[in-house]
């Protein structure tokens, strides 16, 4: 399969971004019903076992929702590897991928040739995680087959740069397939990181708050009751730059204080805050615009709602005017 391919086994062009200890099985699959790319991390398995046993659930789904397709598209699925050498599972997990011929593979951290020539080698794609220009010519020279453009405000391991500026950057060295991140949470927005260049745009944080994600209700709870400003960037929880929830920080005893005055890498809450991840919860900028905890399906059908009308807006050439017209000031949305 190749990226045009791929996009063509879309309802419309949106990756459900991995996340550790949110995605699910459960997840991916109702994503994929609905014609959007589900997808997981490898690593939020507990072992190559459990691994496995996602796999097979998957692959097992997707062929009953292709025996039972009524002319609606299902989406192929994707697994993210840590093609870092610190990942020790790494090859493990890859043997597994390539048994299981996983369509898409989502890299991050490194980008070998040898882990790429054997995706290639079984007609897998390879989509890799960057940050900036120099991440994404090191990734293309390692021969990948299209970028996630990882822009800042994103969550989880997050860019730091505006996604305008980032994506002009990588226009400027690439014209393939570029999947952009980062504080998506409509249909209109992916149409809007098409308009700045994108192919397709990669939404994590708006899935957290869905009835499949196996994040705790705490977390999903605190996501709906959260504006961008109660997201804390720090490089100091895990050791690379991420967005928290703020909430989350101070529950834990983290002092902010000593947060924003940390060297970057260096990991200073590791040792007073209860596990990292599973108590400190991260989440992106998008987190202001997300008011209910749905099920993934009926997430999905508002995503393409949402982006089949914005395109028709945009095809008819009239700028949407009723921000304009309608001067009176909103009142904010009461939360569930
Ligand atoms: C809780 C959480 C866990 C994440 N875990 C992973 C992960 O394991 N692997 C990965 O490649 N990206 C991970 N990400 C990043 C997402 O794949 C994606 O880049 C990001 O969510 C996109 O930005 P958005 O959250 O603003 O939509 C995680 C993000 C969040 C919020």
């Amino acid at each position: 399969m190749n990226v045009q391919e791929m996009a063509g086994k879309l309802e419309i062009p949106v990756i459900v971004a991995p996340m550790f200890l949110v995605s699910t099985p459960a997840m991916t699959l109702a994503a994929c019903s609905e014609g959007l790319m589900g997808s997981f991390p490898a690593h939020g398995t507990r072992t190559r076992e459990v691994f496995e046993q996602w796999l097979v659930e998957i692959t097992q789904g997707l062929k009953r929702l292709h025996e039972d397709a009524s002319g609606s598209k299902i989406a192929p699925f994707a697994v993210n590897l840590v093609v870092h050498p610190s990942n020790t599972r790494l090859q493990g997990d890859l043997e597994l991928c390539i048994k299981y011929q996983v369509p898409v593979v989502l890299t991050s951290k490194g980008a070998p040739t040898d882990v790429i020539a054997r995706i290639h080698d079984y007609g897998g794609v390879v989509l890799h995680d960057i940050a900036s220009q120099r991440h994404a010519e090191k990734a293309l020279e390692a021969g990948v087959d299209g970028v996630i453009a990882v822009a800042g405000g994103a969550g989880g391991h997050t860019g730091t740069i505006n996604p305008f500026a980032l994506m002009n950057e990588v226009r400027r060295i690439y014209r393939g397939p570029v999947v952009l991140a980062g504080g998506m949470t409509t249909g209109r927005d992916v149409l809007a990181a098409q308009a700045m260049g994108a192919d397709f745009g990669y939404i994590g944080t708006r899935f957290i708050a869905t009835a499949e994600s196996s994040a705790p209700l705490g977390q999903k709870r605190m996501i709906v009751e959260s504006n961008a400003t109660d997201v804390f960037f720090s490089a100091s929880i895990d050791g690379a730059p991420a967005n928290w929830l703020t909430k989350s920080l101070l529950a834990a005893g983290a002092d902010l204080d000593v947060l924003r005055t940390t060297l970057p890498g260096k990991v200073v809450a590791a040792a007073e805050t209860r596990k990292r991840w599973k108590d400190i919860w991260s989440a992106g900028h998008g987190v202001g615009n997300i008011d209910d905890i749905p099920s993934t399906v009926e997430l999905c059908r508002r995503l393409k709602t949402e982006y089949r009308a914005a395109a028709g807006v945009f095809r008819s050439a009239a700028l949407p005017t009723e921000n304009l017209q309608d001067g009176t000031k909103q009142a904010p949305r009461a939360i569930a």
